[in-house]
Formats: structure tokens, C-alpha cells, sequence
């Protein structure tokens, strides 16, 4: 009795479910092997068979020979998989080059482990005969847990990140206009000339990627009507791109990998040029795989001075306030603290831009309270579009999210210093200290510290007093669209994911918002979330029209990012005045590439670019 069982182990019901579920997963990923490189899919399809085969093997003839091959052959698979992650195998499109892991890969490796150590106790005869009742008992977790493994290794297979996918694909036959097109006036000598060079640099034993080996890159200052031209070189290891963010540029410049241009590659160059014609406090930043690439460093501010204005402000500082590249701490231009001169009875300009990224651990870490403390203040402008009559403020929290920018105006007081407090930066772990910043204008004592989060928040909707506004007065809108922030788990870019949505779907697989020239556009964003997003507009700017359905009652706003809280309503509306196929996206970054992201297409204007594997190009 004992020699026979020595002879023929029992079937284990459990690895033959587990290897049924590794098999599902690789039918599952060979269609797209096979238009990746047709060995590979034809590698996936025999690997599948041969899975299926052995699980039959296992259950008709569960001999000590079956489940010696069955762990020789798994083991193997599971070194050429753990192989392909790291070093890269040497034969395909892409030798020695590690692919990355996939929640797929994941799931199907997780079964072949576990079935070698069921391989291996069969082997060892460490499986006593035992009555039925037990046998199935044993069998209960591979029953619950393969066909999970299984859904989500499949599931994640047959969506995978896409190949190229265009945001408004050229037709056939349908005479369209191509954003390559779209481009300003051309053939005159820029007045403002810069270079940007995109490269590697290393920091206090820290590598970051910097424009002109600073982080934050220089800032580039210029004057309302400039033709501005702006070279990128790209120097980086990967490629990249520049996006002019809340500045109004022809949309062939607009920088986003995927829409607008393919990104940039190692070595190459590209050239943008657009005329400065707004007004204000702006940034730039890559639009290339944008949440990797913000914050390891390529942010820097564009400043559009008034044309022939009289200088009202002897000071103007521009704070551009971000993480310092690797890190969770907030500086402001590469520091905590910054000390920046003013005199007393001059009157100072802070162009505040927020560029703190969050975190996955914490993503409304984003949202920035800068206060300014030992005078009162205007908010002069919001996201560099002025403000119409501001008051004089006291101490208020001033809520910018990811991208957002605030223009403060003071006086410098006759006596003491001024203070730029309520910066902080992100924490990955709840019980990490929270970095803090500050700026100190000024000499003598400072003011007195004050609970920053017992302040009142500054409220747009009824600073300032009311102007003509030809979006908000408008009676008729053309076009009407809601978007609704939601998020929840989905199957997205080859693996299983909790994804940001609009309306449901995540990026690119959601809906462009279809518009003509000269049509008025009215949107209402729904947040049904528990966080914050800047929702994020290129090309265009916004007119802020009503917050949970209660029109504004101050001020026009004029924003690109309109903030939208909790449980918030807000309606904007612009003027579609500048063709192109334009970004609409959450400007927390890890918000965008979960799927926070999707397109304003103009009728009749098509792109050649895409985005996805073939390309490279990844917008966010
Ligand atoms: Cu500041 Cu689409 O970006
Ligand atoms: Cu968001």
C-alpha cells in the first residue's frame, strides 16, 4: 500500500486550479505579444497549452515523474519571468531591457510560486491519504484564491496601456486641419530668446533633472506682446517636453507629448515660440510623463510683465513654491527659508505659485495655505489674471491647488519684518514631521507666529467688486458639459488599478468636449470625491460663473485651474477662441496619470501625434 502511494502521489486539486489560472492569465497577454513580437505570442500560447496539458496530467496521472516536471518547467518560467524584470532577457524587440511588473504578471507568478510548493510537497510525500471531506477542505483556498488571481491577471491582460491611441485621429477623405498647423505668427525675430537645456544633475548626493542645471529652472521674465521663443535641449536620458502652463499659446506649442508634439528625444531639440499676450504670474513644466518628471525637477515660473505700465510694486518676487526634487520637503526657489529684501513704504509684489506635487500615500497633499503675516494685503491677481478693486486684507489662508498661483500686494511696514508662512510640504507617512517653509521680508523683529489653520480661508467668490465680463454675462452658452470627479478600481494600462475618473472613465478613454470657434462654453464639475482637484484647462482660461449653483459676487475670476473641494459645485465657462486639440486634466499629477485627464477637441482639427507604447509619448 505504502509502495504504491510511493508510486503514484495524489493529484493535488489545488495546483491543478492554480496552473489553470497562471494558464488563463497567458492566453489572456498573447494577442498582445503577438503584435509586439510574434515569438513572444507564440511563447504565451505554448506556455498556456502547456499549463493545460499539465493540469491534466496532474489529475490523470499524478505520478512522482508528472510532478517533478511540473516543478522543473514552473521554476524555470518563474526564472526567465524574474529574468525579463531585471536584467532583461537578450532576444526580442527589446534585449536586456527589464520589462516592467504588472499586477498580470503578478498574479500569474503568485500562482506558479504557490504551486511549486505544492509540486514539492506531493515530491516529498508529506500528503497522507485523508478522507474526502478534508481533501475538499484543503482544496477550499486554491478554489477562492486562482479564480481571483485568475480575473485580475486577465483582466489587467485584456486592458492593456494603450499602443497609440490618437486624442482627435485624422479620417480619410475628411479635410481636417492638423495642430501642427496651429502655430503664431511666423517668419519675425523673437524679442525675448531663451535655452532651456533639460539635463541630469546631482545635488547633495541626490540626482534631480534640471533646466540649466538649476531646480528650480531660471525664471523667464518678459513683457506683455514679446514674440518668445524658447529652445529645448534635450540632454535627459529620457525624452520630454515643455508645457507653458496658464499662458494662452498657439496650441502647436503647447508642449504635450502625445497631443500637441512627440516628445522630445535624448539629444534632440525643439523649438516653441508664442506670443506673450497675457498678462501675469505663469510656470512651465514638462508635459511628459509628467508625474515622474515634475518632481524630479523640471518646473520653473514665466513672469509676463505689463507692457509700458509704471512700475507700481519696487519689489516683485516670484516664489515658486515645490518639493525639492526626491523629497517630501517644501522650499520656495530651492530653499525652506528665504530672506528677500525690502525696504520700509515699498510696496512689494509676491507672485505665489504653487508647485507641490502629492503623493499616492497623500494625495491632497497638493493644497497650499500660503499666509502673509505683519500687513495687510491685496489679492492682486489669481493665476496672473488681476483682480477687479481688491480689498485690503488681514491674515487669511489663501487655498491654491497644484498649479494655482496667488499675486500678493503689500506695503512694507515702517517698522518690523513681513512673513510668508503656511507652506508645507507632503508627508508619505502619517506619523512623518510636515516640512514647513517660510519667507522673511524685510529686517527687524518678526511678526508674531499665529495659528495658521484657525485663520479664515479667503473666499473668491465675493473679493473684490463686480466688472463686465463677457463670459460671465453671457445669456447664452453653445455648449453645456458636466464633468464628474469620481474614482474607484478598474482595470487600466495592463494591470489592476484604483483610477481618478471624469464622468466615470478614466484617461484616455474619456469623451473629448466638442467645440467651435467662437462657441461659449459653460461647465459644471462635480466633485464626488474626498479630496480636492485643480482641474486644469490649456489654451484657454476660465470665468469663474457659480459655486455649489450660487453665482460669484465679486470680482471677475479669471482662472486656468479652478479648484474644486469636497462635495463642491463649481461652473466656469470660456470663450473657445484658440483652436486646437487641448488638454483638460486634475493638476495633481498622480490625479492626471490615474486617469484625471481627457481633451477639448475644435471641430475640424486633427492631431498626427499619439499617445501610448508605439509613441512613447505619455502625457501625464
Ligand atoms: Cu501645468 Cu497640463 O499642465
Ligand atoms: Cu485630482
Amino acid at each position: 500500500m505504502s509502495d504504491q502511494r510511493l508510486q503514484r502521489p495524489l493529484p493535488s486539486y489545488s495546483a491543478v486550479l492554480l496552473t489553470l489560472g497562471a494558464a488563463a492569465i497567458h492566453f489572456a497577454v498573447a494577442p498582445e505579444h503577438f503584435t509586439e513580437y510574434v515569438p513572444y505570442g507564440i511563447f504565451f500560447v505554448g506556455l498556456g497549452l502547456a499549463q493545460v496539458g499539465l493540469a491534466i496530467a496532474l489529475i490523470f496521472r499524478p505520478t512522482r515523474r508528472a510532478y517533478a516536471i511540473a516543478l522543473g518547467g514552473t521554476l524555470a518560467v518563474i526564472a526567465v519571468w524574474l529574468l525579463s524584470r531585471t536584467t532583461g532577457i537578450p532576444l526580442g524587440p527589446r534585449p536586456w531591457r527589464a520589462e516592467e511588473i504588472t499586477t498580470t504578471d503578478l498574479a500569474a507568478t503568485l500562482m506558479e510560486a504557490i504551486t511549486c510548493l505544492l509540486f514539492g510537497l506531493r515530491l516529498r510525500r508529506l500528503s497522507p491519504r485523508r478522507g474526502h471531506v478534508r481533501m475538499a477542505l484543503r482544496t477550499l483556498p486554491a478554489v477562492l484564491f486562482a479564480p481571483l488571481l485568475a480575473f485580475v491577471g486577465v483582466g489587467g491582460a485584456l486592458s492593456p496601456m494603450p499602443a497609440a491611441f490618437s486624442a482627435a485621429p485624422p479620417v480619410t477623405g475628411v479635410a481636417s486641419t492638423s495642430v501642427t498647423s496651429l502655430v503664431g505668427p511666423q517668419g519675425a525675430e523673437p524679442d525675448k530668446s531663451f535655452t532651456l537645456t533639460a539635463s541630469v544633475i546631482h545635488v547633495g548626493g541626490q540626482e534631480a533633472w534640471a533646466y540649466n542645471g538649476i531646480v528650480p529652472g531660471p525664471e523667464l521674465r518678459v513683457t506683455q506682446g514679446d514674440l518668445v521663443r524658447v529652445t529645448l535641449l534635450n540632454h535627459l536620458p529620457d525624452a520630454t517636453s515643455i508645457h507653458w502652463h496658464g499662458i494662452r499659446v498657439p496650441n502647436a506649442d503647447d508642449g504635450v507629448a502625445g497631443i500637441t508634439q512627440d516628445a522630445v528625444q535624448p539629444g534632440h531639440s525643439f523649438v516653441y515660440e508664442f506670443p506673450a499676450n497675457d498678462v501675469g504670474t505663469y510656470w512651465y513644466h514638462s508635459h511628459q510623463d509628467t508625474s515622474n518628471q515634475i518632481p524630479r525637477g523640471l518646473i520653473g515660473s514665466l513672469v509676463v510683465e505689463p507692457k509700458g505700465a509704471s512700475a507700481i510694486a519696487q519689489r516683485d518676487y516670484t516664489l515658486l513654491v515645490h518639493l525639492l526634487p526626491n523629497s517630501d520637503s517644501v522650499a520656495v526657489d530651492g530653499a525652506s527659508q528665504l530672506h528677500l529684501d525690502a525696504n520700509p513704504g515699498d510696496v512689494v509684489r509676491l507672485r505665489i505659485i504653487d508647485a507641490i506635487q502629492a503623493t499616492t500615500m497623500n494625495p491632497d497633499g497638493a493644497l497650499e495655505t500660503p499666509v502673509l503675516l505683519g500687513a495687510q494685503y491685496t489679492v492682486a491677481a489669481l493665476d496672473g489674471h488681476d483682480l477687479h478693486e481688491p480689498q485690503l486684507l488681514g491674515p487669511e489662508r489663501i487655498a491654491l491647488g497644484m498649479g494655482q498661483r496667488a499675486d500678493l500686494v503689500f506695503t512694507m511696514p515702517q517698522a518690523g519684518a513681513v512673513r510668508l508662512v503656511g507652506l508645507k510640504g507632503v508627508n508619505t507617512t502619517p506619523w512623518e514631521k510636515q516640512s514647513t517653509a517660510a519667507v522673511t521680508f524685510g529686517s527687524g523683529s518678526a511678526p508674531a507666529e499665529v495659528n495658521v489653520s484657525s485663520l479664515p480661508r479667503f473666499d473668491l467668490t465675493a473679493y473684490g467688486t463686480p466688472a463686465p465680463d463677457a463670459v460671465y454675462d453671457a445669456t447664452h452658452f453653445d455648449v453645456t458639459s458636466q464633468i464628474v470627479l469620481g474614482g474607484g478600481p478598474t482595470f487600466r494600462n495592463g494591470g489592476f488599478d484604483f483610477s481618478d475618473t471624469f464622468n466615470g472613465h478614466a484617461s484616455p478613454f474619456i469623451r473629448p468636449i466638442h467645440v467651435r470657434l467662437g462657441d461659449m462654453v459653460r461647465l459644471r464639475i462635480v466633485n464626488h470625491t474626498q479630496g480636492s482637484h485643480p482641474i486644469h484647462i490649456h489654451g484657454h482660461i476660465f470665468s469663474v460663473l457659480a459655486k455649489n449653483g450660487r453665482p460669484i459676487s465679486g470680482s471677475p475670476v479669471h482662472l486656468d485651474a479652478i479648484l474644486v473641494g469636497p462635495g463642491e459645485t463649481w461652473d466656469v465657462g470660456f470663450l473657445a477662441d484658440n483652436p486646437g486639440i487641448w488638454m483638460l486634466h486634475c493638476h495633481i499629477l498622480v490625479h492626471a496619470a490615474g486617469g484625471m485627464s481627457m481633451t477639448i477637441n475644435y471641430d475640424g482639427i486633427t492631431t498626427p501625434f499619439t499617445m501610448g507604447t508605439d509613441s512613447g509619448n505619455i502625457p501625464e
